[in-house]
């Protein structure tokens, strides 16, 4: 009688954990919520129904909720990738942010392409707004007549142009599914052979490029390239920005690709022409996820950097991470968070 009630009550539980399950993936909460809290009530070990909740808690932005289901799981001793990604997040939400980005390293530790953990450590190193979002202020800001964007991608980042910019999109594979304005050109091609075959200022009408964003392969001779082509049809107030200039961790800031988040090595671009081009104004701004440099000040006339590329090459391909990691700061010239800082530090460098 009593084996035969233990399995019913196992049944129970399995029924409404099915129902719970069911309900969380319709959306509809507060049903599988009650579920859920029924059976943990009558069974506390139950960790489906715990690691669901924690699920359920975080869609519902109840982060103080999921916080303390997280802390009981790693109490009872179940620890995984998962469990402690999403503490984080309740940590980061509750402002947290020290103590979510010691467990994030700590998962990144035995698992360096954890690509939510990474993506998380990343917004919490560099909280507030994000690339794009300051790409389309420097659109708004300095309404260039020209801009010429190298990695395309789905266009996102194209987005940002004002309609009445002439736009240059380059990129090998191109992934744009929707129609473009007539403002932009895309073309299909790597930077390099886009830049041999073409003039661009015949490509602009005579104009110079106001504005440029390189974000295309994430190495930092490609980025090198694509900022010698360009500087060759800049003006006095040309902007260069160039993402994916503050690598996040040793493991997603390599050469080769090892993990799925990859800033690649384009960071060592800001050192190349700290050294070999103190004429130029250089800083970052530390834009999520990983960083955005700004290059003011060009002179189309230099031919250092290409003379230079070689022996540039040779000397920065075995610059490591962990020589810029404690002072990234001063190595890569961040400024302050914000849009202010960024009109402040333009407007001491005269770029506008
Ligand atoms: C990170 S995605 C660009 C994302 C886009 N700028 C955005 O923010 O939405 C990088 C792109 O660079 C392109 N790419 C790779 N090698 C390139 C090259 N040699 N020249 C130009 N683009 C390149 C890739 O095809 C990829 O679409």
């Amino acid at each position: 009688m009593m084996e035969s009630s233990a399995a019913e009550k196992e049944q129970w539980i399995e029924n409404d954990f099915a129902k719970a399950v069911a309900f969380q993936k319709q959306g509809e909460f507060d049903e599988a919520e009650k579920l859920y809290k029924k059976i943990i009530l009558r069974q506390p070990e139950h960790l489906n129904a715990k690691l669901n909740y924690v699920i359920l808690a975080i869609n519902t932005e109840n982060y103080v909720l999921g916080k303390h289901l997280c802390k009981m799981i790693l109490k009872s001793g179940f620890i995984d990738e998962n469990i402690l990604v999403n503490y984080s997040i309740c940590l980061i939400k509750l402002d947290e942010a020290a103590e979510a980005e010691s467990i994030l390293s700590e998962v990144l530790a035995v698992n360096p392409d954890n690509h939510a953990a990474n993506g998380l450590l990343a917004r919490v190193q560099l909280p507030g707004i994000d690339y794009l979002e300051y790409l389309a202020l420097f659109h708004q800001w300095l309404k260039p007549k020209t801009y010429l964007e190298v990695g395309v991608d789905e266009g996102i980042s194209l987005k940002r142009v004002n309609s009445n910019t002439q736009v240059i999109g380059i990129d090998p594979e191109p992934r744009i599914n929707s129609v473009l304005p007539n403002n932009i050109r895309i073309f299909a091609a790597k930077s390099d052979d886009f830049f041999n075959d073409n003039n661009v200022s015949d490509l602009f009408g005579g104009k110079s490029i106001d504005l440029a964003f390189i974000d295309g392969l994430h190495r930092f001779d490609e980025a090198l390239k694509d900022f010698i082509n360009i500087e060759k049809y800049s003006d006095e107030k040309t902007v260069v920005l160039v993402h994916d200039c503050i690598p996040l961790n040793k493991a997603t800031s390599t050469r080769e690709r090892s993990t799925k988040f990859w800033s690649g090595d384009v960071w060592k671009l800001v050192l190349v022409l700290k050294k070999y081009r103190p004429d130029l104004q250089v800083f970052t701004i530390p834009a999520s996820p990983t960083g955005l440099s700004v290059i003011t000040n060009l002179d189309k006339t230099s031919n250092i950097l290409k003379q230079e590329l070689d022996c540039i090459f040779n000397d920065y391909l075995s610059v490591e991470y962990e020589q810029i990691s404690a002072s990234k700061k001063e190595s890569l010239g961040i400024i302050e968070h914000g849009w202010d800082s960024v009109k402040e530090k333009l407007s001491t460098n005269n770029a506008v």
